[in-house]
């Protein structure tokens, strides 16, 4: 008689890894509506457009992470403290106005959180979960994706 699969252990290394990522995101989203209120100077409008579109699409992927933890059987970590506990962004700079310091700083977070995604990738791969390492592609696309729109206006 073949062997009874085992049950599957909760996956809770990937929902580690898809609150940490959440915890990002939600700081990514933030700043880019801090570039989008405050942005002054060359190429405003477009900025002001392209900054919100930020905000808009990472919000859309943090929803995305937070509803994966949850559908393996976790709890998303999405308040404000979470945020600030597990994020690794570095702060955004809350005083800049300058269109190039906001385009520096947005595109330098936008490309961290791409990479740090793309170590999750890696991880969701060799722990056989790939609908996760699925997702994370996915996302880490769009990143690279807007990173160009952030980083074309330098
Ligand atoms: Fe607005």
């Amino acid at each position: 008689m073949p062997a009874q699969p085992k049950a599957k252990s909760r996956p809770d290394a990937m929902i580690a890894l898809l609150n940490q990522s959440l915890a990002g995101m939600l700081d990514l989203k933030l700043s880019a509506k801090q570039a989008h209120w405050n942005v002054k100077g060359e190429n405003f409008i477009a900025l002001h457009e392209l900054f919100d579109k930020v905000a808009t699409e990472t919000d859309a992927y943090a929803d995305s992470l937070a509803e994966r933890a949850v559908q393996l059987g976790g709890v998303a970590s999405g308040t404000s403290q979470q945020i600030v506990r597990n994020s690794k962004l570095s702060p955004y700079p809350a005083s800049i106005q300058a269109s190039n310091q906001h385009v520096k700083a947005l595109g330098a977070a936008t490309g961290l959180m791409a990479d740090q995604l793309r170590k999750a990738i890696d991880t969701a791969d060799e722990a056989g979960d790939m609908v996760t390492a699925d997702l994370f592609t996915q996302i880490t696309g769009g990143l690279d994706k807007l990173r160009w729109f952030i980083e074309a206006h330098a």
